[in-house]
């Protein structure tokens, strides 16, 4: 399969913010490892900080299945929910935390209602849970 995963804005910062939360490793290791899992399969990778790019990576993607950690975007951009419901491929909403154990306003997503399904809670093993889902 092709999976395309992108992380939106601050997932540039992992492995070196809130690290309690959002572990040691940085967000190019954790893509290795993906990679690694998933060797049989194609794997792209793509961050931004901007809302927009985000929304042409889902506009022009050329994958099976999107697997996407929205960051902060998920809980108020309607512009990325638009771009998902704007697209057939599959897309999987993921989160490294739980964000249901945090603060009130990650307790909303704008995105879920779109997405096939959401992984929530299970570090970097979200965005690996999220890609496995489509072989069962
Ligand atoms: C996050 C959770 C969001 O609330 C937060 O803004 C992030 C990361 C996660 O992976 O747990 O940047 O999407």
């Amino acid at each position: 399969m092709k999976f395309l995963f992108i992380n939106g804005v601050n997932l540039n910062m992992t492995g070196k913010r809130e690290k309690g939360v959002y572990g040691t490793q940085t967000l190019d290791e954790i893509n290795a490892e993906i990679a690694t899992h998933f060797s049989n399969d194609e794997c792209v990778f793509f961050q931004s900080n901007i809302e927009g790019e985000i929304c042409t990576a889902i506009q022009t993607a050329d994958a099976d299945a999107i697997i996407l950690n929205a960051g902060a975007f998920t809980h108020y951009s309607y512009a990325i929910r638009d771009a998902i419901a704007s697209v057939s491929i599959p897309v999987v909403e993921v989160h490294m935390s739980n964000v249901f154990a945090r603060e009130e306003f990650r307790h909303k997503s704008v995105i879920s209602e779109v997405c096939r399904g959401s992984v929530i809670g299970f570090g970097k093993n979200s965005y690996i849970l999220a890609a496995e889902s489509f072989r069962l």
